[in-house]
């Protein structure tokens, strides 16, 4: 085997962790919250496993087929004559962008494990209090927590796919699962978790709207990391005949079941406490604070837990963001890793800079454009526009461009003909139509 290569099970925890963060934790609950529960979850999971699951195994085609970086993998299997193509390996720039604004938030979450611990609010209003005046006046506090978020990621990435990425993971996504248990557990005991299973799985169509549909979307290219070359560049590192059908299949499982299980903790413990579940972004960080508060000492343990849990699953996504650009820099202009890592980790870290001033009283004048601070630009640019751009690019390469007898040889042998046509009639037809569809949607043209 190669040396610096995933074993198949360090692929699949890796690519997990890469799909497994904020956006499971944090986002899906609050999206199911503000869309109404149990249909939106319905069409999310009809999202993930058809078109979700559709381009990731496109992605993961790509990457292992190549084992090169993002831009030379499509420059080598496409067709000699079309130049162009090796352009769309640059998504990884999608994921500079990201990494900022993820990087910041990793931040609020590394002060929440410290409240936790120390002094948590101890009712709703406080509650509120808390989280805005740090996110608008405490720069030192927030600065400090984002400078070792950074220090965290670029440690990892300059490691190596092996004693990085791979290690990393191998620790840090089983604690997360045991974790997640250990909630579920507690929640399954707690008055609330009844309605919490109601709310998330009875389909209630009032709050649902075609636009749930559009957020639906997005959230499932957001989830599994796909659209950006993160997967691809991922499954470069994964030896060849490997069932990448399967490890997809798990990957994409587990994602799933993470976020169910994330939704149900969090509405357990919501409902309980006979509060809101569709409090938006603060749910995490306003909402839950404060109920862990009202338990006692039982409570302290709990959000500890969460929030670390919540740190590890953001960590391990936030290292998946920078490998492609580094690998590229690595394999295209013969950098060495540590240089490569360093250099990008820094640019990415002084951008994110701005993005974590756009959210403060001093600073969000000078960095708010149009409707938008910088923070909400980079989130908006990236998962409205960029992503599914990406998305398309990889959909229509793989169905259109890339020579059949390559996708024919990874899939038919694992799944037989009948998967490989559904497949590909997913990848052709019905993922760039919807894609298309939340795009001009997002923009706000339908
Ligand atoms: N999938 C991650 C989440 O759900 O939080 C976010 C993410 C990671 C998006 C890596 C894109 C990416 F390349
Ligand atoms: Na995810």
């Amino acid at each position: 085997m190669h040396k610096n290569r995933f074993t198949r099970i360090g692929f699949i925890l890796a690519a997990a962790g890469s799909a497994v963060g904020l956006g499971n934790i944090w986002k899906f609950p609050y999206i199911t919250g503000e869309n109404g529960g149990g249909v939106f979850v319905l069409v999310y999971l009809a999202t993930v496993f058809f078109i979700g699951m559709s381009i990731f195994v496109a992605e993961v085609l790509i990457g292992s087929n190549s084992n090169k970086d993002a831009v030379t993998a499509f420059e080598t299997l496409a067709p000699k004559e079309s130049k162009y193509w090796k352009y769309s390996g640059f998504s990884f720039l999608t994921g500079l962008l990201i990494l900022t604004f993820y990087s910041v938030v990793i931040g609020w979450i590394f002060h929440y494990i410290v409240l936790s611990i120390s002094s948590l609010p101890t009712n709703f209003k406080e509650s509120e209090d808390v989280f805005t005046n740090f996110l608008k006046n405490d720069i030192l506090s927030q600065f400090l927590y984002y400078t070792l978020t950074f220090i965290i990621i670029a440690y990892t990435i300059s490691k190596g796919v092996k004693k990085g990425i791979e290690k990393l993971n191998n620790i840090l996504m089983p604690s997360l699962i045991g974790i997640l248990i250990f909630l579920l557990i507690y929640s399954i005991q707690l008055d609330g978790f009844y309605k919490a299973v109601e709310f998330m799985f009875y389909p209630n169509f009032e709050k649902f709207h075609t636009s749930s549909i559009i957020v639906a979307v997005g959230h499932a290219f957001f989830t599994l990391s796909i659209g950006m070359v993160t997967i691809l560049t991922y499954a470069a590192s994964l030896d060849k005949n490997v069932n990448i059908v399967k490890a997809s299949t798990y990957i994409v499982i587990m994602d799933t079941l993470i976020a169910l299980v994330a939704g149900l903790i969090i509405f357990s413990i919501t409902f309980t406490a006979a509060q809101e579940p569709s409090k938006g972004a603060g749910l995490v960080f306003i909402t839950l604070p404060a109920i862990f508060y009202e338990m006692g000492t039982i409570g302290i343990y709990l959000a500890l837990l969460f929030f670390i849990a919540l740190a590890f699953a953001a960590i391990t996504s936030a290292v998946s963001i920078l490998e492609p650009t580094v690998m590229y820099l690595v394999e295209r202009k013969n950098i060495s890793r540590k240089k490569a890592t360093y250099g990008v980790a820094f640019f990415a870290y002084l951008v994110g800079i701005f993005v974590l001033l756009s959210n403060t009283d001093a600073y969000s004048q000078t960095l708010t454009f149009g409707s938008k601070n910088l923070f909400d630009w980079f989130d908006f640019i990236s998962s409205a526009i960029l992503m599914p751009i990406g998305g398309i690019l990889i959909a229509i390469f793989v169905g259109y461009v890339l020579d059949k007898e390559v996708s024919k040889k990874a899939i038919i042998p694992y799944t037989g003909e009948t998967f490989y046509n559904i497949w590909l009639f997913t990848i052709r037809y019905l993922a760039p139509i919807s894609i298309i569809a939340i795009m001009l949607k997002e923009i706000g043209i339908i």
